[in-house]
């Protein structure tokens, strides 16, 4: 696509002497007042190098720089040039670009294939798998998306917490109360009891907890029967989380969670103590980061067994190594901001340079309207239910909108949307935020939400279904594309908006923040809707009609591209 400050750029420093085209292109701005230019250039700095005012600096540029065929009208106004961009040139470049790109319309191939992981999800195994764990499961799937488009090869790793001293709790209750049959009806829900049952009869059966350590020893020596019983419940939890991972179109191309890293601490707990900076207090290994303002990290307890952090130690060593990762980004709640500024303290004591490309995007509360959640108190909602409600209610609205639809059409329809709303929603406000979840708002058609723009694609596709082909083919082929026709304010703020996509997509990236993306593209459905309500779009002049619908094909192809870096579907009707 044409870099429109570059050329600009390129122009001006015709007329200006002493200052780098690069220097010039980190000067031209985007005016907000759309009156004021597509783009404008400031010329206050000049006046002391040109030792000349700057309106009179800012009319000789734009005499200069007038004539140019890049542009439809060049203005001076006190010390700017305002510039109007040639709305022609400016539109059909946009659309040959994107219908040329189709699907790799956004993408680009700045990431040179080089190496970043991304961290989602990583719930704990026999915990439910409830509507908090969305966040970090949306989330992080969008920015792993959004890296793959921008050209870097991602690996996908699901952290799963699936070790630790609860599951001799867990193991002990089961072998007391357990029953085979309800852990397989029920896994998650079954386990969770058994849990909880421990932590009551523990009160009066002190003893339990010396069993309980005893069989959790005996897991981390890897007996036979504790270990069988232990890969038994991570394999039925994890048959929960896929279905749920499934609905929501979500893949990993690696598990190895905390247990993965059982054998591999001791190396780091041995580096840690020969380079000084651990240190024994009543009998467990601390680090004492409290000149930096962190606590103190407990390493290893005075029974030796290890902690959450101690994993996340080995772990960073062990992906560096195995895959010399450009970035490793940990998709998690912001609760969890000390455990991670204590670990990332931890790996640069240990002198890990690439301690600084380890990253931890962190992302806000959400809550319920009903109020918050507890699973003590048993006011757990999960998230396979919320998907299934989603579905549910989605499939209601359609069928109120569409008497006459097929109830297989239906059916799929009500997935994408469904589930696609509730995908939008998490993506929709800044992921720092804490929000509440709230049915009205995630499933209004209307609103800023998914459905809206999954509606707006599908009556892209239905305007070219009513093309017909022929059309559609001339148009995507950019045959006899006459873009005279699309330079009325509506078709010319689309264009606008699809020009800024690829650069969207890559400020997303940067920032770790999909709602970029989620905007951007409201913002894209909001233009193609005023645009079909200002235009007759199927006129029977021929070639308006075929520069019209090249643009209905361009809005469409951003709108899908766009929903994919979110993780959804873009339906073909709605
Ligand atoms: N399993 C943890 C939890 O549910 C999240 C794991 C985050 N990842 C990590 N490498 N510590 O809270």
């Amino acid at each position: 696509m044409v870099n429109f400050k570059e050329e600009i750029a390129k122009l001006i420093a015709e007329h200006v002497e002493g200052l780098e085209i690069s220097e010039i292109q980190d000067m031209v701005e985007i005016p907000q007042d759309p009156k004021m230019g597509d783009y404008a250039f400031p010329c206050f700095k000049l006046a002391k190098v040109l030792r000349k005012a700057p309106p009179l600096i800012a009319k000789g540029i734009a005499e200069g720089i007038s004539g140019d065929s890049l542009f439809e009208k060049v203005e001076q106004v006190n010390a700017y040039v305002n510039m109007f961009i040639s709305k022609e040139k400016f539109v059909s470049d946009v659309l040959s670009e994107v219908l040329t790109k189709k699907d790799d319309f956004g993408k680009s191939d700045m990431g040179g294939g080089k190496t970043v992981i991304v961290e989602y999800s990583s719930p704990n195994i026999a915990k439910p798998f409830h509507i908090g764990h969305i966040r970090s499961t949306v989330i992080g799937n969008s920015i792993y998306k959004i890296y793959d488009a921008l050209g870097y090869n991602v690996v996908r790793i699901n952290h799963l917490g699936d070790y630790g001293t609860q599951f001799g709790k867990m193991i002990c209750a089961y072998r007391h109360w357990g029953n085979k049959e309800d852990v397989i009806r029920e896994p998650i829900k079954t386990l969770l009891s058994y849990y909880t049952k421990f932590h009551v009869e523990v009160e009066e059966h002190p003893e339990l907890d010396d069993e309980a350590r005893e069989i959790f020893t005996k897991l981390e020596h890897g007996e036979k029967e504790e270990t069988e019983l232990w890969q038994w419940f991570r394999d039925e939890s994890l048959k929960e989380f896929t279905r749920v991972y499934d609905m929501l179109g979500i893949t990993f191309d690696s598990y190895a969670g905390e247990s993965f890293y059982s054998d591999k601490m001791p190396r780091f707990v041995k580096e840690l103590k020969d380079k000084g900076i651990m240190e024994e207090s009543q009998g467990a290994n601390i680090v004492n980061l409290e000149e930096y303002g962190l606590g103190i990290a407990l390493i290893t307890k005075s029974d030796g067994s290890t902690l959450y952090i101690t994993r996340d130690i080995a772990a960073a060593n062990y992906r560096k190594e195995t895959y010399d990762f450009y970035k490793n980004i940990y998709v998690v709640a912001s609760q969890q901001n000390l455990h991670f500024q204590q670990w990332k303290k931890i790996l640069s004591l240990l002198g890990y340079e690439w301690e600084k490309d380890c990253i931890h995007v962190p992302f806000g509360l959400v809550s319920l309207e009903e109020g918050t959640m507890s699973t003590r108190h048993g006011r757990v909602v999960f998230l396979e239910d919320v998907l299934n409600k989603a579905v549910e209610k989605t499939r209601e609205i359609i069928e109120e909108k569409n008497p006459n639809a097929s109830s297989e059409d239906i059916d799929e329809t009500a997935k994408t949307v469904g589930i696609g709303a509730v995908i939008f929603q998490e993506l929709s406000n800044n992921r720092i935020k804490d929000y509440v979840f709230k049915w009205d708002k995630v499933l209004n058609f209307d609103g800023e939400t998914g459905p809206y723009v999954q509606y707006t694609h599908a009556r892209c596709a239905s305007v070219l279904r009513k093309a017909g082909e022929e059309t559609v083919s001339r148009a995507a082929a950019l045959d006899g594309l006459n873009s005279e026709y699309l330079c009325s304010e509506s078709a010319y703020e689309l264009a606008k908006l699809l020009y800024k996509f690829p650069e969207v997509v890559a400020d997303a990236g940067e920032k770790y923040e999909p709602s970029i993306v989620t905007r951007h593209i409201v913002d894209i459905a909001q233009s193609f809707n005023r645009f079909y309500h200002d235009e007759h779009i199927l006129t029977d002049n021929e070639e308006e009609k075929i520069a019209k619908v090249a643009l209905v094909l361009a809005a469409k192809t951003a709108l899908k591209n766009g929903l994919a870096l979110l993780g959804m579907k873009a339906p073909e009707r709605m």
